[in-house]
């Protein structure tokens, strides 16, 4: 099989408990990095991939998420009125066409692999990529393209992968790896969060895949694995147990793990620094502050 990737599911089912109390009543991936939801960063590097159709796979309490992609006439008029071309300009930006978005409920977080699962219906018979939008990656080049660029040359499954510290490896899926040729990674293996010591690599799978649907099969049968969740690793070890071949995919620019709040705050400094409009004045905070803990030590 080898098609055009244009749909791409959002996994957003998940209780989000890193951030409680703010999850309580905010989605996660509504927070903003400066003054735009995760959930645009996610839509924004999809949209430069080519997808054209997105399936959220949401949960209770996410009613915020729909809501943010619904447009806005009144205020779109307000800003037209007022003159103020640039905002109407960003916020036209978000627009998304009606129809492009499909929600769909996981009725119980019960992991990864399953909350993909539950967007089987609308994928049909055709590969998808998948995104997790906690996992922001800021580069020239958005993450997904650089992956469907190579997925167009060497088909198969694909996982977007980054070397992480030895002693780190617990917290990821970490690549097996047969083969190596410049960012592309044949991998014979993989393995969820392993145990201390037990990493066969520190090569590891980040928020951004292209999978074909008989990945389904996999999480149909599968147990509950690390976690006690259904794990999309597992599904696409088993795919390699099978034969079909998986690439790691190196790709440029920095990865941020948003869902965790140091991740999240270094994320908000580096875009907020990126943004001419908020560079000056806080770099100026930041040398102050460094002044100061440099004085307290
Ligand atoms: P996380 O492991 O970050 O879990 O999920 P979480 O629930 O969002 O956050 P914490 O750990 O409680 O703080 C990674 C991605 O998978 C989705 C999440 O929404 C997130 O985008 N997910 C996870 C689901 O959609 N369903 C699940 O059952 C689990």
């Amino acid at each position: 099989m080898k098609r055009e990737v244009t749909k791409a599911i959002f996994p957003v089912a998940g209780l989000g408990t890193r951030f409680l109390p703010a999850t309580k009543s905010i989605p996660k991936e509504i927070m903003t990095l400066v003054d735009r939801p995760l959930i645009q960063y996610a839509i924004d590097e999809a949209r430069e991939a080519g997808i054209t159709e997105f399936i959220f796979v949401t949960s209770r309490g996410k009613g915020a998420l729909e809501d943010y992609f619904d447009h806005s006439p009144q205020l779109e008029s307000e800003l037209h009125k007022k003159g103020k071309a640039e905002l109407l300009k960003i916020l036209k930006n978000t627009n998304m066409d009606s129809g492009a978005i499909a929600y769909i409920r996981q009725y119980k977080a019960l992991g990864l692999g399953h909350a993909v699962w539950c967007a089987r219906r609308l994928i049909g018979d055709e590969p998808f990529a998948v995104i997790l939008p906690d996992d922001v990656i800021s580069s020239e080049k958005s993450c997904l393209k650089q992956m469907v660029q190579a997925y167009n040359d060497v088909g198969g499954l694909m996982v977007a992968a980054m070397e992480v510290p030895q002693d780190k490896t617990s917290s990821y899926g970490i690549l097996n790896v047969a083969q190596q040729q410049k960012n592309l990674i044949a991998i014979n293996g993989m393995i969820e969060k392993p145990a201390q010591g037990d990493a066969p690599s520190n090569l590891a799978v980040i928020g951004r895949y292209i999978l074909t649907p008989n990945i389904f099969t996999h999480i149909e049968k599968q147990n509950f694995g690390a976690g006690g969740e259904i794990q999309l690793t597992d599904a696409i070890a088993n795919e390699i147990d099978i034969g079909h071949a998986v690439n790691g995919f190196l790709f440029e620019g920095q990865r941020f793990d948003c869902g965790t709040k140091a991740g999240f705050l270094q994320a908000t400094i580096s875009f907020a620094l990126a943004r001419e409009d908020l560079r000056d004045e806080l770099t100026d905070y930041l040398n102050k502050l460094v002044s100061v803990i440099n004085v307290a030590q």
